[in-house]
């Protein structure tokens, strides 16, 4: 059904089980104060689609930050999507990012803790399909590393795939800047996350 191991893993059981576990308050809280440095480098984003939100924790951050923004998803697993809807805010398309197709414009397109978990021969076509999703801001929050490297993920092989995304896009879209990046530590006393890099990129 799908055409990458990680996409069968993402939409099968263990995505089920990380569906589970991922419901948390202080995860909304650190989201939410990830995603206020990230929206005060932007300006005028009423639209924001997400590629792979899980049960939408970041979502919901940024309904909290900007009050009448819409929002979309694009999200593989279905338990995930079933909590996404119940949202009732949220346009759910329950599908693989390589399957969708983008349909119209959102001011901000963003990834978090995704791009890692695709296999790396598919990131051009997914660069493309976030880069034809925006109308002028991308952000990626992932793992970085300079090189691309893999990792073991919770005793799986080939899950886990650290390198530089944005860099990718910058030198893949000419007419993309970088506007801002920081990062957000694990060990963090208010808000931890897990050692997320985040890029914020823009149309010029
Ligand atoms: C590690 S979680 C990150 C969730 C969320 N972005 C966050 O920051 O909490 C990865 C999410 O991406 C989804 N995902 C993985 N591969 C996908 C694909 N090919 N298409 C759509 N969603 C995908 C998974 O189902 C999961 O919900």
């Amino acid at each position: 059904m799908y055409k990458t191991p990680q996409e069968e893993f993402w939409a099968g059981s263990f995505g089920d089980e990380y569906t589970d576990r991922n419901q948390n308050e202080k995860l909304l809280s650190s989201n939410t104060a990830l995603f206020s440095r990230i929206i005060k480098k932007t300006s005028g984003v009423k639209s924001v689609i997400e590629f792979g939100p899980n049960v939408g924790l970041n979502l919901i951050a940024l309904m909290r930050l900007i009050p009448d923004v819409e929002l979309s998803a694009v999200e593989i697993n279905e338990k995930a999507c079933s909590a996404l809807r119940k949202t009732g805010k949220v346009q759910v398309y329950c599908q693989s990012i390589l399957d969708f197709k983008p349909d119209r414009k959102r001011d901000m397109v963003f990834t978090k803790g995704v791009l890692i978990h695709l296999s790396p021969e598919v990131l051009p076509a997914v660069y493309e399909k976030m880069y034809e999703s925006s109308a002028r801001y991308i952000c990626v929050a992932e793992y970085y590393n300079p090189t691309p490297v893999e990792i073991n993920y919770r005793g799986h092989g080939e899950r886990l795939f650290k390198r530089d995304f944005a860099g990718e896009l910058l030198d893949k879209y000419p007419d993309l800047r970088l506007v801002d990046y920081g990062f957000s530590y694990h060990r963090d006393p208010q808000f931890p996350q897990d050692d997320i890099t985040w890029f914020l990129l823009e149309k010029v």
